[in-house]
């Protein structure tokens, strides 16, 4: 990745589109349906767009959807990529830099997640306060790009205090309900035996995931302002005495992505 090929994938965007997107969204596993509500809907796959690499992850369309929601233009990213699809993390943190350079100053992250905190329970949502970078690399290992920020990145408030202010005020608007804890990112594909959740627990991480990490690290290099929110699918490895499905991580998208969406919209309305 070099500056001529952001500047390769941005004109071919800006050739679909007639907005300025001031806001980006990412939308996790299963949560793809909140980009069926944008307005005046332009799709661009991610296989025409130079340079970009195409998602796989299952319940990922693999598409930008830039429009308005709530009368705010957005660009969507119906659909993610991931460090365990055998992406760089270069390529997995490539479309964050392009939505910057794209003009979006805010940054609202999706994904689902597994339960490590007793206290949540499946369908919980929790705003993500912090997070513990368990991936064992970092995106922004190489050289530096000093057009988007500094080689070294501080990472203090990576999750904008204001906008956890508004999430929490979109929460009682809504009364769509909003936990909040640290995320703590692995690699997978395989999900975690109970040893390592109960070692995650112990190192105090609230929810687990294969995601939203690397996007967050270059969000915050690019300063941008960042919120996610985690969708608890399951209770992660050992909490209960079952097994853990890729079904269960979508069935729980499917029916609890309405309540994400609504609180989306009402934060999105709020943001300055
Ligand atoms: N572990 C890791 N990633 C996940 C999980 C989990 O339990 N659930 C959804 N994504």
């Amino acid at each position: 990745m070099n500056l001529y090929e952001i500047t390769q994938s941005l004109d071919f965007i800006k050739s679909k589109i007639n907005v300025e997107p001031e806001i980006g969204i990412v939308l996790g596993s299963g949560l793809n349906h909140m980009a069926e509500e944008i307005k005046e809907p332009i799709y661009i796959d991610y296989k025409e767009i130079p340079h970009f690499v195409t998602s796989t992850a299952p319940g990922h369309k693999g598409r930008f959807v830039v429009g308005t929601l709530e009368g705010r233009a957005v660009i969507c990213m119906q659909g993610r990529f991931h460090y365990y699809e055998g992406h760089t993390m270069k390529d997995v943190t490539y479309p964050v830099r392009i939505m910057k350079m794209l003009g979006i100053k805010n940054l609202l992250l999706t994904n689902a997640s597994g339960g490590v905190n007793r206290s949540f329970n499946v369908g919980d949502l929790m705003l993500i306060d912090d997070h513990i970078n368990f991936l064992g690399t970092n995106p922004l290992i190489g050289k530096n790009i000093e057009e988007f920020g500094p080689r070294f990145c501080d990472m203090t408030y990576a999750y904008t205090p204001e906008l956890k202010e508004i999430a929490f005020e979109a929460s009682k608007e809504t009364g769509v309900e909003l936990k909040r804890g640290t995320y703590l990112a692995t690699t997978g594909p395989s999900f975690e035996t109970p040893a390592e959740i109960r070692m995650y627990r112990a190192l105090g991480a609230d929810a687990v995931g294969m995601s939203t990490v690397p996007e967050v690290i270059v969000a915050s290099h690019a300063k941008l302002n960042v919120l996610a929110i985690s969708l608890i699918t399951n209770m992660a490895a050992g909490i209960l005495n079952q097994p853990l499905s890729e079904e269960e991580v979508m069935k729980i998208g499917n029916l609890k992505g309405k309540d994400l969406q609504k609180l989306v919209r009402c934060i999105i309305k709020r943001i300055p």
